[in-house]
């Protein structure tokens, strides 16, 4: 049949697939290092605050104390949501998935933008500030009415990580606090052509809008082999509940073809650089936390998995118990993640909007054919 012999492999899982050209992120996966637009994460982290590396990715180079401060200004001014959409995170059900509850006010946020239907370049950027700004205040205002307390508004005295917790926990945040929000969500910000920003490119290379391209995206992070991952990892922690159980744990799982969570990933065949900083974190805040029994949980599990698989913590493995030390309930962990990767989303949208062309690859078909067609009232 000419149709197996047109018939080319599939790239399972697209591995290895080039299927843009990007100047944001490049992720060497050889040598376990990442690159935000030419800098070593390595270099930012604890050096950076998240505003200045969503300025990077949206403009192309870190920004002057003038640009940081308007830019900040600009992105603190978003942080509040139509009444209609306050009131539609008001009415999700109590049990409703943070992730679910998120990406629907997302969606609905797009009905009420006053640039919906617009894709210029300022229209985007306009939206891409907004959308950054309240997808904190989406996250801030579900815990806030899951737990029974009045929203808090945002300061304009405070960077975005600060008014992050604050609007979280009604307080200001301790100096360490935020500066470690600054870190995770700066390492978290970008990684090349993940699956999420994946997701958000071929939706806006159809021509639909940021916020639709952001809701495909958000769908696409939930799921636990990517973003939804730290929750299950704190989920692991919890279940196994101290050191001298890790090693029953891991064997017991692997022996039954189990994946361990946090573990492994596609393009590093070495450490994750960004697990390298949240280790660091984890282990410091976790002693602050009285939580030193996950960081050790944590470690214990590390040197399991790679004494048995030779495999390495990605990115959601320390974020657990880094997030966790901080007060974050593990049910939001990935909303964090989606919060810090709003920026490189956004970043890839306006890049793929440049130079767009619809993204539309190939299958190769193996159903049947010349079936003989039977009208429904003969069907049995
Ligand atoms: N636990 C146990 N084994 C794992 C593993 C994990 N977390 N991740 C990969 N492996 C093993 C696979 O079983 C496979 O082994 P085999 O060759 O003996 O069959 C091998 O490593 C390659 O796995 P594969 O599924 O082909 O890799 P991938 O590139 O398709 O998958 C992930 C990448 C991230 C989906 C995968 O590592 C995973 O499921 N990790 C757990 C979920 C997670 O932490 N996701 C967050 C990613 S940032």
């Amino acid at each position: 049949m000419v149709f197996g012999k047109k018939r080319k492999t599939p790239v399972r899982g697209l591995e290895g697939v080039v299927a843009a050209e990007t100047s944001l992120s490049f992720v060497d996966g050889q040598n376990g290092k990442l690159y935000y637009c030419g800098y070593d994460i390595d270099e930012l982290a604890e050096k950076v605050c998240y505003e200045e590396v969503v300025h990077l990715l949206w403009f192309g180079e870190l920004p002057d104390q003038e640009q940081l401060d308007d830019f900040r200004s600009e992105l603190i001014a978003e942080m509040r949501l139509p009444n209609q959409v306050d009131e539609l995170i008001r009415r999700s059900p109590p049990n409703a998935n943070p992730m679910v509850v998120l990406r629907t006010a997302l969606s609905a946020l797009g009905m009420y933008d006053p640039d919906g239907g617009k894709n210029s370049e300022a229209a985007n950027l306009r939206k891409a500030k907004r959308v950054l700004a309240q997808v904190a205040t989406i996250v801030t205002s579900l815990y806030r009415i899951r737990t029974g307390r009045p929203i808090v508004s945002a300061d304009k005295s405070m960077s975005f990580a600060a008014n992050f917790l604050y609007m979280l926990n009604g307080r200001t945040p301790k100096k360490i606090e935020r500066s470690v929000l600054d870190t995770v969500l700066m390492l978290h910000a970008d990684h090349g052509l993940a699956a999420s920003t994946f997701a958000a490119r071929a939706t806006v290379s159809t021509l639909a809008g940021v916020h639709s391209a952001i809701c495909a995206a958000l769908a696409s992070l939930k799921g636990p082999l990517h973003g939804g991952a730290n929750t299950k990892v704190m989920e692991m922690l919890e279940q196994i509940g101290g050191a001298e159980r890790v090693k029953a744990y891991i064997d017991g799982m692997l022996a039954s073809g189990e994946r361990i969570m946090g573990f492994g990933h596609r393009m590093y065949k070495t450490e994750d650089p960004r697990s390298h900083h949240l280790r660091k974190y984890s282990e410091k805040l976790c002693r602050h936390a009285g939580l030193e029994h996950l960081f050790e949980i944590s470690q214990q599990i590390e040197e399991r998995v790679r004494k048995l698989k030779g495999i390495y913590p990605n990115v959601d493995f320390y974020s657990a118990t880094v997030q966790a030390a901080l007060g974050i309930p593990k049910e939001y962990f990935t909303c964090i993640f989606s919060l810090a990767r709003t920026a490189g989303w956004i970043a890839h949208i306006m890049e793929q909007f440049r130079d767009n062309r619809l993204i539309r690859p190939t299958s190769n078909y193996i159903g049947g054919f010349d079936k003989k067609f039977v009208p429904l009232k003969k069907r049995q």
